[in-house]
């Protein structure tokens, strides 16, 4: 090496993992991440080799304290910052299973469903629907007549939807909703995942209101209780949320003078994660106290009694408290460009690089001590050039049959995960306390052409 080249730092996988008692969304990895004896990475105890030699891979694998710390941190934040009553309800768009709602459950939050299939799959798991919360832009009257027999309070999106339930519902029984909408509040993340905009296909525009606010008091079906809005996803500022609050308190001013019953304000979710180091998110209960606060100095300025208070996170609830472990296949070097390392998945557990560039750290589990001396191309196995975990990772080389380990990825994952090129989805277990429990099956050749039908004139 010459004497001016700069020493760059070589990291071991051992390096990236969380020290004890950090804020969920703050470290890289689970809570509970470790190394044994065997220098291998363990989770909840568990010794990730012996969960893919057990269960194969990929495998999904979630620390179920980290999760349960997730939600206590929130519930926490509110119950220490914010005067009033309130509810955190998990986003479970983030993952929706039943073992996760289970979990989520038990630390008493409530759910927010945006689909038939959530709202089915969260009262499977036993949610009362005095908890559930349904959104979405585009929600089938199906899947609203569903949603009002269930009990569940429907968050309402748009003047169709209002329409559709003012005729479904009656002043006997009537529709618990809530009103979204837009506050026009501009924030700094990927632009497909930004909603608070005023170009944005979610919730009523804020001129509309007076209106708006109007016709539901008109309607003695619609029982109208709180207001909500969501500004986007991944974000690291404290500010939106801040200013979130002030218009949400302005609105529920506005609607309770147009004679509405608001006893309630969801300001949404949105709270980033680290993913990398360079990610420098507030911890929970840093954004819990800033939204708070702002809810309540906002309320104190127009002296209104304070709202119950509902967040509904979903990132930084689940995001680090799963990783994802994979088997390394084939590698090709080009030379003089690059070393591609490809795991047995990809784009089809996880979307998120492909879809919106994200960034992944990857430990190579067997050898969490050895020093990262390689820059990699981490590749998937799909049919697809732009199939790449991970651009220029850094990793102890690699043989085939070693397991490698990609951490954050308990959001947007599994939920946005594809069959493509008929790949099944992966397994998913949870880890606590040394013990790993399966809850979710992988997908077999068998489920893959489940719904497939062959008319009989088209067999080959
Ligand atoms: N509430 C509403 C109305 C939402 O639309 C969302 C997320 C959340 C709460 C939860 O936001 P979170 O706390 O997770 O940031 N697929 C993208 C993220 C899309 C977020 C959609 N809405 C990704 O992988 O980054």
């Amino acid at each position: 090496m010459l004497a001016t080249e700069p020493t760059a730092t070589i990291l071991t996988g051992q390096q990236y993992l969380s020290t004890p008692n950090t804020a969920p969304n703050q470290a890289i990895f689970p809570l509970t991440a470790g190394v044994n004896e065997q220098d291998h990475l363990t989770l909840g105890g568990c010794d990730l080799l012996d969960l893919v030699q057990t269960y194969g891979s990929p495998l999904y694998v979630l620390d179920e304290q980290t999760l349960r710390t997730a939600c206590q941190q929130y519930r926490e934040g509110l119950r220490q910052y914010y005067g009033g009553e309130s509810l955190v309800i998990y986003a479970s768009k983030a993952w929706s299973c039943l073992a996760v709602c289970g979990i989520v459950a038990s630390e008493g939050l409530g759910f927010d469903v945006v689909s038939g299939g959530e709202l089915y799959t969260t009262l499977q798991a036993g949610v009362g629907s005095d908890r559930i919360y349904f959104h979405g832009n585009n929600k089938s009257e199906a899947e609203l007549r569903y949603a009002l027999e269930q009990g569940c309070t429907i968050i309402v999106d748009n003047w169709l939807e209002l329409n559709l339930l003012a005729d479904l519902a009656t002043p006997g029984s009537p529709a618990r909703i809530f009103l979204r909408l837009t506050p026009g509040i501009e924030c700094h993340t990927h632009e497909y995942i930004r909603t608070g905009h005023i170009d944005s296909k979610f919730g009523f525009d804020p001129n509309q209101l007076p209106e708006v606010f109007a016709w539901v008091g008109a309607r003695p079906q619609l029982h109208c209780t709180g207001l909500h809005a969501h500004i986007g996803s991944q974000i690291f500022e404290r500010q939106p949320h801040q200013d979130l609050g002030g218009v949400l308190v302005d609105w529920m001013a506005g609607a309770i003078a147009a004679g509405l019953p608001i006893d309630t304000l969801n300001i949404g979710g949105g709270l980033g994660i680290r993913y990398t180091e360079s990610d420098d998110p507030p911890s929970i209960t840093e954004w819990v106290k800033a939204a708070a606060q702002a809810v309540e100095s906002a309320c104190a300025a127009r002296n209104l009694p304070l709202p119950r208070l509902i967040c509904e996170p979903g990132r930084s609830l689940i995001a680090t408290a799963c990783v994802t472990a994979y088997t390394v296949g084939s590698t090709k070097t080009v030379p003089g460009i690059r070393t591609y390392i490809a795991v047995d998945g990809g784009m089809s557990d996880n979307p998120r690089p492909i879809t919106y560039q994200s960034l992944y750290r990857i430990v190579a589990a067997g050898q969490m001590s050895a020093p990262a001396t390689e820059t990699v191309t981490v590749a998937g196995k799909h049919c697809e050039s732009g199939d790449v975990l991970i651009h220029d990772a850094q990793l102890p080389p690699a043989q085939p049959g070693d397991v490698l380990v990609v951490p954050c990825t308990g959001a947007y994952n599994y939920s946005m995960a594809s069959n493509y090129n008929r790949i099944g989805r992966p397994a998913a277990v949870v880890v606590h306390q040394g013990e790993a429990e399966l809850i979710l099956e992988r997908e077999t050749y068998e489920d893959l052409v489940r719904g497939d039908r062959l008319p009989a004139r088209l067999k080959a």
